[in-house]
C-alpha cells in the first residue's frame, strides 16, 4: 500500500482510505456488522491506515464499529470523523448563519460523543460535515475547534465541501484555518481539479477524494433493473430514469478500460490517484472482496495523460443529491 502526505498535517496516509458511511447501517441499508468488521480488518491487513467516518453515519454506529476494529489492532491508524450540522441540513444553504449550523457547544458536544463512540482519547482529524465560505468571518466555531485542539482532543481540523460545489470552499482553503478538505472528486465530477485542488496544493492542505465511485454508479454494476433495499438513500439517488442514464454512461466508459484498468472501479479509483494533490481516495467497501480489490490498486501506477484527456469527455454535470 502506497502512502501519501496528508498536506500540512504531515501524516502519511494510505492512498486508499476506508469510507465508513456504508457500514453505519442507515441511509445505506443492508450492511451486516460482522461483514463490515471483516471488511475493515481486511482493508487494514492490506495496509489501509486511514478511515473516514462521521457521527451522523448510523447515529454513531459507524464510529463504534471503527473504534472496535482500531482498538483490536496494534498498528497506527488515523481516524477522521465529522461534526454534523445542528440544523441537520446537507448541503449547507446560503444565507444560514453558522450559529445555526455549528454553534460552539454543538461542536464540543459532538466531539465528546465521537471520542466515546470511537473509544479514543484523541481524534486525528475532525471535519465540519458541511461548509460555506461566508462563515469564515462569523464567530464561534473557530474558537471551539481551536479549543478542542488546545485541549488535545483533536489533532487536525478540516471541512467537507458541499456536494458538487468545490467553489464554495476556496476561501476556506486559503484561510490557513484548516488542514484538510474532503470533496466529491470522480470521473463524473472532476470539477475540483480546476481550482480547488491547485489551491490545496498552494496552501498545503490534505485532500480526501470522497464518493469516488459516485455512490456505486462508477462500479459499472448498476443496470436499469437494479434494485436497492427499502429505506436505502440510493432509491432516491438513482430514482426516476437515472439508472438508465448511469447504465448508458458506464457502458461508454467501459470501452476505455483496456489496457490501463481491468474494471470500472479500478479506472475510477486510478482516476483519483492520478492527481498527485489527492492524499487519499476513500471508497466505501462493506465487503472483504471490495476491500481486497481496492487495496490492490495501490501500485504507484498513474493513468496516462492520453487516457485522462479522454476521460474529460465523460464528465457529467449533475446533482443527484438535490
Ligand atoms: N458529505 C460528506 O462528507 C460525505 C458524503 C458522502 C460520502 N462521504 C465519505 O466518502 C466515502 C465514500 O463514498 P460512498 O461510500 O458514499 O460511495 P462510493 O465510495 O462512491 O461507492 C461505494 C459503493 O461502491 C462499491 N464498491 C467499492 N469498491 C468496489 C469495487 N472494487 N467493486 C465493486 N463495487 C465496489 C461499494 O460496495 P460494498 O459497500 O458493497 O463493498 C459501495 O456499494 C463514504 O463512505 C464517506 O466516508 C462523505
Amino acid at each position: 500500500m502506497q502512502k501519501r502526505r496528508l498536506g500540512r498535517t504531515g501524516l502519511q496516509v494510505s492512498e486508499i482510505g476506508y469510507g465508513a458511511w456504508g457500514i453505519g447501517g442507515s441511509e445505506w441499508m443492508g450492511a451486516k456488522d460482522d461483514e463490515s468488521l471483516r471488511a475493515l480488518h481486511r482493508a487494514l491487513d492490506l495496509g489501509v491506515n486511514f478511515i473516514d467516518t462521521a457521527l451522523a453515519y448510523g447515529r454513531g454506529h459507524s464510529e463504534q464499529i471503527v473504534g472496535q476494529v482500531v482498538r483490536e489492532r496494534r498498528e497506527e491508524i488515523h481516524i477522521a470523523t465529522k461534526v454534523f450540522p445542528k440544523n441537520l441540513t446537507w448541503p449547507a444553504r446560503a444565507g444560514v448563519p453558522v450559529a445555526e449550523v455549528f454553534p460552539p457547544e454543538h461542536i464540543r458536544h459532538c466531539c465528546e460523543k465521537s471520542l466515546r463512540n470511537l473509544g479514543q482519547e484523541r481524534i486525528d482529524l475532525l471535519q465540519l460535515h458541511v461548509w460555506r465560505d461566508e462563515w469564515l468571518e462569523q464567530e464561534g466555531w473557530r474558537d471551539a475547534l481551536l479549543g478542542l485542539k488546545a485541549a488535545g482532543k483533536v489533532r487536525f481540523v478540516g471541512i467537507s465541501v458541499n456536494d458538487h460545489a468545490p467553489e464554495t470552499a476556496l476561501r476556506a482553503v486559503a484561510s490557513g484555518l484548516f488542514d484538510t478538505v474532503q470533496v466529491i472528486f470522480n470521473i463524473f465530477d472532476p470539477t475540483p481539479a480546476a481550482a480547488l485542488l491547485p489551491a490545496c496544493l498552494a496552501h498545503d492542505l490534505g485532500v480526501l477524494a470522497r464518493v469516488p465511485l459516485d455512490e456505486g454508479a462508477l462500479t459499472g454494476s448498476i443496470t436499469p433493473d437494479t434494485t436497492f433495499p427499502e429505506g436505502d438513500f440510493r432509491n432516491d439517488y438513482f430514482g426516476g430514469d437515472r439508472k438508465q442514464q448511469v447504465f448508458a454512461r458506464t457502458e461508454a466508459l467501459k470501452k476505455l478500460l483496456a489496457p490501463e484498468a481491468g474494471s470500472l472501479p479500478e479506472l475510477a479509483l486510478r482516476f483519483c490517484l492520478s492527481h498527485d494533490t489527492v492524499s487519499s481516495v476513500i471508497p466505501g467497501m462493506r465487503r472483504v472482496a471490495t476491500a481486497e480489490a481496492n487495496a490492490a490498486i495501490s501500485d504507484g501506477r498513474r493513468l496516462s495523460p492520453a487516457l485522462l484527456e479522454k476521460l474529460k469527455a465523460h464528465a457529467w454535470p449533475k446533482n443527484f443529491y438535490s
